[in-house]
């Protein structure tokens, strides 16, 4: 039987559709320095995975994340890393090109790129 409610996730093509946003999204963290430097160097897709199974989780997909990760909790996640306004914005140019080559509807690709900019302003932590 068809669910009565389609998620978000379902809506935009489910995993294959959230793993080629973050095959996208690294490979352009990884030509940001500054930003590939917060980044653990032997363990990326480690931190691939774990921003995978947020997202699926996050837009209706798979629990797996609090699976497990336990309570997202991101901002106290986000404590250990020097979050500026900056690279905040480095991050949300990345993770915005990326969402764009998904070549979404216009209003899922709107929802998408406003969860990121609000996400990016609560988890700003740091002054320059
Ligand atoms: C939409 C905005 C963002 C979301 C949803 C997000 C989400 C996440 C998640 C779910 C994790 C894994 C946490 C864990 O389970 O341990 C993570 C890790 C991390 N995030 Fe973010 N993040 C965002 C923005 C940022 C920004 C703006 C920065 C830095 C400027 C950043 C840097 C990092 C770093 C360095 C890690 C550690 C990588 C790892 O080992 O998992 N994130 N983030």
């Amino acid at each position: 039987m068809q669910p009565a409610v389609e998620t978000f996730y379902e809506r935009v093509g489910g995993h294959p559709t959230f793993r080629r946003l973050m095959a996208d999204f690294f490979s352009r963290v990884r030509e940001q320095p500054e930003l590939a430097a917060m980044y653990p160097a032997d363990d990326w897709e480690g931190a691939e995975n774990r921003l995978l199974m947020f997202f699926e989780q996050y837009w209706g997909g798979p629990m797996a994340y609090s699976g497990t990760r336990g309570a997202p909790m991101l901002k106290m996640r986000h404590m250990p890393f020097k979050v500026t306004e900056r690279m905040a914005g480095v991050w949300a140019d990345c993770m915005n090109l990326s969402i764009a080559s998904l070549d979404l509807d216009e209003v899922d690709d709107f929802l998408m790129r406003d969860y990121v900019e609000r996400a990016c302003r609560y988890l700003i932590n740091a002054d320059e």
